[in-house]
């Protein structure tokens, strides 16, 4: 190493400014060692108190993707751009799901590497677990030529991608600095710039459900992230939307994969949403110069989705990756649900005027539907289904939500957790649903 770790630890501290080459040399040292988790864990705290200019993030991104394997499509002959979402995390967010068919189906090529669950919020690699032998780790070359041929495949991270950040963000995990936006943006855009995306959208989630609960944080996030991006050679758009209610009206794993299958065949398709899965794949059309403006790129997000084509895609890809044939017609005979079901009532009657989304998180960790160890399992057949949204009106003892729970006990504590969450008033103030979206503005 040129310089020493401490060194570097000692400059951040005392409120100096690194070098491109000093992040290199510090990141570099996390993969041989050099670099050790305590000089990281106090790298990391310096960085959560004296922050990183715009220089440095887009340093510590470029020294994070380039600690492993990168992909490079340009050998593959595509005749579409390659295009990716990342989503901050919330609850019912199942968008991903449909998203990445959506834009196959519309000539994108979608190679999303998702991640798990994290703190109150779940993760579209856990939901995709819930399909019975669906491959989350393809080969490398597998995952390349499936995304060619189906047009996406979403899936895990894989051993050799970003090492450092995984390293990282373990450490961060565990020692209280995972909430610096000079810490999350090269984390989250490291593994981005590692996919060999020609355009990102960034769906940042602002609400009560959301790990940014106000508007100010959410927006300086995604113009962080904006910014650090197109810096590092990455065009990219942002959309703030609304995280104070579930997105789906599912919560879990298995529950959120039928409720995506649902939107995708038309069986059942949630009213937000839509429109938030509609904003994004329209925007994204858009960043990937496929349509010239919102009204053209929604006309042909529509008709992916009410032609089946974006259904068929899905399949498609959950049989490429292992995963049953007859996945969308069947998944019925494939998803396993936990047995006991049971309504949720309304304690009283009124109009549903708020709802505490990080409990319903929460309410599903204890179910068994998210982690409480990083390395437990979980369950995929628990959760909520039916989950109302804010603005129904409800008498006392009507169904607000349904719970699949693995016992009675479990069910009674959800119910409980539910009733809390739900709050039944005389009025109440629409959200908007796309609070802002950041696309062409220089930053
Ligand atoms: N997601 C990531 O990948 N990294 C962060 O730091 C936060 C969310």
């Amino acid at each position: 190493m040129k310089y020493l770790p401490q060194e570097i630890i000692r400059k951040k501290r005392d409120g100096g400014k690194l070098s491109d080459d000093e992040i290199a040399d510090f990141i570099a040292g996390i993969k041989t060692g050099e670099t050790t988790d305590v000089q990281v864990a106090a790298f990391t705290m310096s960085v959560f108190f004296n922050d990183l200019s715009t220089d440095e993030r887009v340093a510590l991104t470029i020294a994070l993707r380039d600690s492993g394997d990168c992909m490079d499509w340009s050998a593959m002959f595509l005749n579409g751009p390659v295009l990716d979402k990342h989503s901050t995390g919330g609850i019912g967010d199942n968008v991903s799901l449909m998203l990445a068919p959506i834009l196959a189906v519309c000539g994108a090529y979608v190679p999303m590497i998702s991640g798990r669950g994290l703190g109150h919020t779940g993760g579209t690699l856990d939901k995709l677990d819930s399909i019975p032998g669906y491959n989350t780790l393809p080969d490398p070359a597998d995952f390349r030529a499936i995304v060619k041929q189906v047009g996406c495949a979403v899936i895990g991270q894989t051993p050799n991608m970003v090492p450092a950040d995984k390293k990282m963000y373990g450490i961060r995990d565990v020692t209280a600095s995972v909430e610096a936006d000079a810490l999350i943006t090269p984390s989250i855009l490291s593994k981005k710039l590692a996919s060999g995306l020609d355009g990102l959208i960034l769906d940042v989630k602002t609400g009560s459900g959301a790990f940014m609960q106000t508007l100010e944080d959410s927006e300086r996030l995604a113009n962080s992230l904006l910014t650090v991006s197109r810096q590092a050679g990455l065009p990219t758009s942002a959309i703030i939307t609304d995280m104070n209610q579930p997105l789906a009206s599912a919560v879990g794993n298995a529950v959120e994969v039928k409720n995506a299958v649902d939107f995708l065949t038309g069986a059942h398709i949630d009213a937000r949403l839509y429109d938030v899965t509609v904003a994004l794949c329209s925007e994204m059309l858009i960043l990937g110069s496929m349509e010239k403006d919102q009204k053209a790129a929604e006309i042909r997000v529509k008709e992916a989705l009410s032609s089946g084509a974006a259904a068929e895609c899905f399949g498609r890809m959950c049989a490429a990756l292992n995963g049953p044939k007859d996945f969308v017609e069947n998944m019925d005979k494939y998803l396993e649900f936990a047995p006991i079901i049971v309504d949720i009532p309304s304690l009283t009657s009124g109009v549903i005027a708020d709802i505490n989304t990080r409990n319903i998180g929460l309410a599903a960790i204890k179910l068994g539907a998210g982690r409480t160890d990083p390395s437990a399992p979980i369950d995929f057949g628990v959760g909520f289904d039916q989950c109302l949204p804010i603005g129904t009106k409800v008498e006392c003892g009507q169904t607000i939500a349904r719970v699949f729970a693995r016992s009675d006990d479990d069910a009674k504590m959800a119910t409980d957790l539910m009733q809390k969450a739900y709050e039944i008033g005389n009025n109440y103030e629409p959200d908007k649903l796309v609070y802002k979206i950041l696309n062409d503005k220089p930053i």
